[in-house]
């Protein structure tokens, strides 16, 4: 339509009023838009998801810089409850999540991988509503050759107090989760996160220092054509793993994609459908990846997303941990191929059985 007076297309005018709209949409005004309500719930969470992202913001500038400054890689020299080797950005992103938590009056108590008990900020305890889990670094082997690596989120509600450090009220399903997310360290940084409607992801515009939505609920695709297993695990599964693994060797149309750190190898996922395995040994059944800060999250994510989440014999978010670094087996993605990796262990539960 074109304005008789000025000769001014408004078509024009108003896509370059939408992209500018685009623009502007950061993440907490996201956040208050989702839950449609300024409740002091609803600050609440903004206010969260502000402070996860100061987190992502002040990680991914470290790690910008990682290899031109002193002592921001490489080993600490100590191993963390997992049994693991610890690595300096572990520790410096551990400590980031509880600096910015600091003096919030959010969180009263933080979880993470790093540390063996929960972390209590006891200023914020009167007043502290929430819990946070969080896997700070993870894929930290892709550290020193700088590659992709994340942190992974997820917010309860505080229940109860549980002083004597192993936190009895945190072992509950990951249904009991009110938000969860990640934010990826790639080319550029990602924060993606739902809080129960739907997935959305932003992009850090480091000139502007804030995350810019990127993607509005992201649909994963009933099926897909990517595995992301880690196969020189092979001989360590059991026949259900390597006869799925067999399968997408004879079939068309699969094709194979490993990076080392759950956070970017599901990130493709949920962009582009398949599965992500990181299945039990017959060793070590539950596998490696921890449940309440690295497969409940991402379970809550992919659910959002219209995919799904499973250990192979129980949704991941039904499963109640017993211990706050309980490990589970993880088969994750798009419906068809989280259930079709299923039926490979229900075939062998059966065949076992006849025995
Ligand atoms: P983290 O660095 O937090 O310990 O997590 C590493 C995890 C996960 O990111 C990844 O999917 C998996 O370990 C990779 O394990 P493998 O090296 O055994 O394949
Ligand atoms: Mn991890
Ligand atoms: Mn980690």
């Amino acid at each position: 339509m074109v304005n008789t007076q000025t000769g001014e297309d408004f078509h024009i005018r108003l896509e370059d009023a939408q992209a500018l709209d685009r623009d502007c949409t950061t993440l907490s005004r996201h956040v208050l838009q989702q839950l449609q309500s300024f409740s002091p719930d609803a600050q609440d969470i903004s206010a969260l998801m502000t402070r996860i992202a100061l987190a992502g913001k002040l990680i991914a500038r470290r790690l910008t810089r990682a290899g031109l400054v002193e002592n921001a890689l490489g080993f600490t020299g100590t191993v963390n409850v997992q049994g693991e080797s610890v690595k300096k950005m572990d520790i410096y992103a551990n400590d980031v999540f509880i600096s910015v938590f600091k003096q919030s009056g959010l969180v009263c108590r933080l979880a993470s991988e790093e540390m063996e008990k929960p972390y209590y900020i006891p200023e914020n305890c009167p007043i502290g509503r929430y819990t946070l889990l969080y896997d700070p670094l993870d894929g930290s082997s892709n550290l020193d050759t700088n590659l992709n690596v994340g942190s992974i989120f997820s917010i309860r509600q505080q229940e109860g107090n549980d002083e004597d450090g192993s936190a009895k009220d945190l072992l509950q399903s990951g249904r009991k989760q009110i938000a969860a997310g990640y934010i990826l360290y790639g080319p550029s940084t990602m924060l993606v996160y739902s809080i129960g409607t739907g997935v959305h992801a932003f992009t850090l515009d480091p000139s502007l220092g804030e995350f810019i939505l990127a993607n509005e609920n992201i649909k994963t695709p009933a099926h897909g054509p990517i595995y992301s297993v880690n196969e020189g695990n092979f001989w360590q599964w059991d026949d259900s793993m390597r006869d799925y693994i067999r399968y997408v060797h004879r079939h068309d149309g699969y094709t194979a994609r490993y990076g080392g750190a759950l956070v970017g190898d599901f990130h493709r996922i949920l962009y582009q459908g398949g599965v992500f395995l990181y299945p039990g040994t017959v060793k070590k059944a539950e596998g490696k990846l921890r449940l309440l800060y690295e497969s409940a999250p991402m379970a809550y994510l992919i659910e959002q997303a219209g995919g799904r989440a499973s250990t192979g014999t129980q949704e991941i978010l039904d499963v109640v941990p017993e211990e706050l670094h309980q490990r589970t087996p993880l088969i994750i993605g798009s419906t068809e191929d989280v259930t079709l990796v299923e039926s490979f262990i229900k075939e062998q539960a059966r065949i076992s059985n006849q025995k």
